[in-house]
């Protein structure tokens, strides 16, 4: 079934829109800047505005890193931000953050950064209620970006998959009506994963972006690789990437795909 989404008209643009630095192709699509350095140039410029984007790794692959840096760009422009988080802890979440220089403590004295430490069962009725406590801080804060870390979790909490399906869907729908550029980790390889719940996510999310840590002999890699980006002749090759001191940066060319060595 096509989204409903692109037949909507475009928004009319806010004030919101004018702070950020928004690319419009011949489209009139909007693309903000994902803060990921040497990522926007394969993109097409940047991420959907308002879109749902999914980022797939396993553990350790940069995907917290990834999402943090994401909300940073917004943050650093003085837009409203959301982290949601099944597995981090505040205190030990924001010194590690620290080391990339970014001072979440700072942000969310300014009113600009929210730290939300939630529970699966918390989105489960959250779902149910049709909004709840992460739409409240959306619409009075007006977020523009938002991270869900991880959905993982989410998905374990039903063991049926049609309720699973169900539940993606209803989460997704969510999130596009409170029209955030999102970004939502998921942990697991998206090729070989064969459950439906995260087939679902797959399908209905707007992008997805793949993470990889790979050992390669005695030295472990990591790579990252556009899977799909609707709208976007996006960058088809794998490139590498480190996690350094100003966190997560892409490589400029593109390498050998490391996957067939
Ligand atoms: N300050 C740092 N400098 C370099 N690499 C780091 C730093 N902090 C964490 N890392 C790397 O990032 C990994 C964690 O990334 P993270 O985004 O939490 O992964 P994920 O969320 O995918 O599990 C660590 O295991 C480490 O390899
Ligand atoms: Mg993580």
């Amino acid at each position: 079934m096509l989204k409903q989404k692109k037949n909507i008209p475009p928004k009319k643009r806010t004030k919101k829109d004018i702070s950020e630095k928004s690319i419009e192709n011949n489209n009139s699509m909007v693309r903000i800047t994902s803060g990921i350095g040497n990522l926007d140039k394969l993109i097409e410029g940047g991420i959907e505005k308002n879109s749902t984007n999914l980022l797939v790794g396993g553990s350790g692959s940069g995907k917290s890193i990834f999402g943090m840096q994401f909300l940073v760009e917004g943050l650093e422009k003085g837009e409203k931000c959301l982290y949601v988080t099944f597995e981090e802890k505040k205190g030990k979440f924001f010194r590690h953050m620290k080391r990339f220089g970014w001072d979440l403590e700072a942000y969310e004295k300014k009113g600009l950064f929210t730290f939300l430490e939630y529970t699966p069962v918390k989105v489960k009725t959250m779902l149910e209620e049709g909004g709840g406590t992460v739409e409240s801080i959306i619409r009075k804060q007006k977020t523009s970006r938002m991270v869900i870390d991880s959905i993982t979790s989410f998905a374990l909490l039903f063991d049926k998959e049609l309720a699973k399906r169900e539940a993606a869907l209803g989460l997704f729908n969510l999130i596009e009506k409170w029209e955030v550029t999102s970004i939502l980790t998921l942990e697991g390889k998206p090729l070989t994963g064969t459950e439906l719940n995260s087939r679902t996510l797959e399908f209905e999310s707007d992008s997805i972006i793949s993470l990889y840590f790979l050992r390669h002999k005695h030295l472990r890699k990591r790579f990252i690789e556009v899977l799909k980006m609707r709208g976007t002749n996006h960058s088809k090759e794998i490139y590498r990437f480190i996690i350094g001191n100003k966190g997560v940066t892409v490589a400029n060319k593109p390498t050998e795909n490391p996957l067939n060595k």
